[in-house]
């Protein structure tokens, strides 16, 4: 690290004295400051964000507030916001990274790991890189085939791809550096994270906690791609030493919080940081957000004994070394899915009426935290959503949530319909904070789901697929029309301005939908948020005031950034559907089903004029179901194998959401040969359906047809307009 702040400051002070030059320059700069060009080439574009004028990491700068300082655009201006270029990208399947823009070059990541830069504010594309991912890593991840975006660093760029590498490439060019594989491609990991630059080291985690994974971070050197370190998040199986920098916390403290008797043995316990890996400048350590167990249900995971240490937390660690500083758990004992990985931000409150570094953190679970970056002591922990019933609240003395025992399910043996669900009261979608308004925008939603412990024999951990020790058949919808009918009413969605100084919501919007886009704010006193719905809206960041909405075609789910190029403000997103949402949500996705899924990059700016592709022609898929087939036994046992292996990717009860294509009216449901090929054979497998033969016979598969059948007729009877099939 040293060396290249040393160099960088040489560059750009070449006619000053070195050692004056260092003492005057980096000690004199500070949030706001306009940096000259060796510096945004160092450490010091993270460390202070500049003047705005880049976006150099995808959380803005190190604290990942997500807050640029720039006010071109405001509250008198915003709404003349239009459309500078847009340019459509290569796959319909989800784009959820923030644009990183350094020196007017925009880079941005897409499905499949591919990564394009472009003069942003031309639109002018420069390079594209592909790095080839298999399509049958698809299998396994969870939610989609995404990625949250890139980091720049010198003359480089990084990349996790989804099946493992993290590639350097050169930041001109477009061409590969360096490629590492970071986890054993046996195993079903994935990275859809967006790499961290610290100190001269690239950081990474890894997905793959649904299936079956331990996770771990890893630093690796920037120029070389050799590892530094890597620090563990769940125990060694023997509960033996790795090697690595968590062995001394997990011998002293962490094993003796995991069962000797337990699935995590063979499962790995999961914890995996697919999102979270924040650098704290001022105190020089990591804060990790970890991820559920596997499987998710505790009482097989870890025979219902102990905290299993860090799924569920925060974890604090030294930056140079990785080793162990302190870890805030915000779900002991996760049952529920209810990973800790969302976007952590870092800022600074009055407590007591001294200033405390904080980070704030709104994980899956409901409650927005609030936690002394120093110590790890919870300062505050509130609901930032109504109806949580897993917990009522929070013991601040011991940190501790004050559960509600029937949140259990593996202890009463009674299904349990949460608040949140699996999907969360906030996921991955990136939260924002304003210092102007000390309020955090939460990209918050409602999906309730049922938790079961009654398993069958098909439940078990099989190597393709779920293995989360709770049955997802048991939560398909039942043939009930009001059932469908309140489970999409009780799915909703909702931007939160929370106020962590009152622990209280200060404003909100209702979203008519879940899964909305991440917000970004700006001193401008604005906050920007694109909808599920296919709305890119702005908001008065102290009132919540709509102030523009634009139709965009297409459901959005990434978080905008802003940067200047030619003392002009822009500011850039990527629209299309994505993640695991649309994937399962069915009916449930409420509006969003009929809304398009279209992949594209748009940057807009004051007085824009460009306008949209022409959007595509409605078509209404013809809807003629062959008929049923099969005797009850046989359409029964092709709904379990669809709970068990397809409703992740396809919907619940076979209802598509405009993303991957809605079973019920393939042409391959009429044909047995056909529908054989794919699901069996891996006639798609390069485009991310893989071949289901390890754990499915000829006779599984035909008893699927006959139920994806089943559901075809049973929705064109029952729900001919919420269930109608729409394209992708
Ligand atoms: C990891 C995600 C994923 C899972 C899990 C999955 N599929 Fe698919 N499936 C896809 C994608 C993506 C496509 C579309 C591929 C393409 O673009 O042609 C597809 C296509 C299909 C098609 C062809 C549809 C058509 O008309 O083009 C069939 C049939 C199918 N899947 C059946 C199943 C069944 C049955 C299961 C469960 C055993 C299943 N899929 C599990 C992702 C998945």
């Amino acid at each position: 690290m040293a060396k290249r702040v040393f160099s960088a400051a040489l560059l750009g002070c070449a006619a000053l004295a070195l050692a004056a030059c260092n003492a005057s320059k980096n000690e004199s700069l500070s949030a706001g400051a306009s940096l000259d060009d060796a510096e945004k080439a160092s450490e010091t574009l993270l460390k202070t964000g500049g003047n705005g004028d880049d976006w150099g990491a995808i959380g803005f700068s190190y604290d990942e507030q997500r807050f640029s300082p720039l006010k071109d655009i405001d509250a008198s201006n915003v709404g003349q916001l239009g459309i500078a270029w847009t340019a459509d990208l290569d796959d319909a399947r989800g784009q959820e990274a923030t644009p990183v823009v350094v020196d007017g070059v925009m880079y941005v990541s897409h499905a499949w790991s591919k990564v394009s830069a472009w003069d942003a504010a031309t639109g002018k594309l420069l390079w594209k890189f592909d790095p080839k991912v298999p399509g049958e890593r698809a299998v396994h991840a969870c939610c989609d085939v995404v990625n949250r975006g890139v980091a720049v660093w010198g003359d480089k760029l990084f990349v996790g791809a989804l099946d493992g590498r993290l590639i350097a490439l050169d930041k001109k060019t477009g061409t590969e550096v360096w490629s590492t594989q970071t986890f054993d491609a046996e195993r079903p990991y994935t990275i859809t994270g967006a790499p961290r630059v610290v100190k001269d080291m690239v950081l990474i985690g890894n997905g793959g906690a649904e299936f079956g994974v331990r996770g771990y971070v890893t630093a690796y050197d920037a120029d070389t791609g050799k590892e530094r370190w890597r620090f563990y998040t769940a125990p060694n199986p023997n509960k033996e030493k790795d090697g690595a920098a968590s062995d001394d916390i997990f011998a002293s403290k962490a094993n003796a919080t995991w069962s000797d008797k337990g699935e995590w043995q063979t499962s790995g316990g999961g914890g995996t940081v697919w999102d979270a890996i924040v650098y704290d400048k001022d105190l020089d350590q990591i804060y990790l957000g970890v991820g559920n167990g596997n499987p998710w249900n505790h009482g097989t995971r870890s025979n219902g004994q102990g905290d299993n240490w860090f799924l569920s937390s925060v974890v604090a660690l030294d930056a140079s070394t990785g080793a162990y500083k302190w870890h805030y758990q915000e779900t002991p004992a996760e049952t529920w899915d209810y990973t800790a990985t969302q976007p952590i931000i870092l800022a600074e409150q009055q407590v007591d009426g001294k200033p405390v570094k904080v980070l704030y953190h709104a994980p899956k679970n409901g409650f927005f935290f609030t936690i002394d970056r120093a110590t790890g002591r919870l300062i505050d922990a509130k609901p930032f959503v109504d109806g949580i019933n897993w917990a009522t609240g929070y013991d601040l003395k011991t940190g501790r949530p004050i559960e509600n025992p029937e949140a259990r399910f593996y202890k009463t043996g009674k299904p349990f319909i949460a608040i949140p669900g699996a999907l969360g009261a906030h996921n991955w979608h990136p939260m924002s904070f304003n210092p102007a308004t000390g309020l955090v925008y939460i990209p918050a939603q409602q999906i309730p789901q049922a938790y079961l412990n009654d398993m069958t024999e098909l439940d078990k951990r099989k190597i393709v697929g779920f293995n989360v020790g709770t049955s997802l058949t048991g939560t398909l919808l039942p043939d009930d029309k009001a059932a469908f009918r309140a489970a999409v009413a009780a799915t909703t969605g909702r931007l939160v301005a929370f106020d962590p100084r009152t622990g209280k919501v200060a404003w909100s919007v209702a979203h008519p939908a879940a899964w909305n886009g991440g917000t970004m704010t700006t001193a401008g006193n604005l906050v920007f948020q694109g909808t599920s719905t296919g709305r890119f809206r702005a908001y008065a960041a102290d009132t919540g005031k709509q102030l523009l909405d634009l139709d965009m075609q297409s459901g959005i789910v990434s978080a905008p950034s802003t940067f200047r190029v030619g003392g002009v403000q822009y500011v850039a997103f990527m629209t299309s559907k994505g993640g695991a949402f649309p994937l399962v949500a069915g009916v449930a996705g409420g509006v969003t089903r009929k809304v398009p899924n279209i992949p594209r990059l748009v940057v807009l700016k004051i007085g824009g004029t460009a306008k949209l592709p022409a959007p595509p022609a409605s078509t209404t898929l013809a809807w003629n179901p062959p008929p049923q087939f099969g005797t009850a036994a046989q359409v029964a046992a092709g709904k379990a194998h669809f709970g068990r292996y397809c409703i992740v990717c396809h919907g619940d009860s076979a209802i598509g959401n405009g993303f991957t294509p809605d079973l019920r009216v393939s042409g391959t449901l009429a044909n047995a040969d056909a529908w054989k090929g794919v699901v069996l054979d891996g006639m798609l497998k390069d485009r991310g359906m893989v071949s289901f033969a390890k754990v499915l016979t000829p006779a599984d598969a035909e008893a699927l047809r006959a139920y994806v059948i089943d559901r075809s007729n049973w929705t064109k009877a029952n729900l001919p307009d919420a269930a109608a099939p729409v394209g992708r």
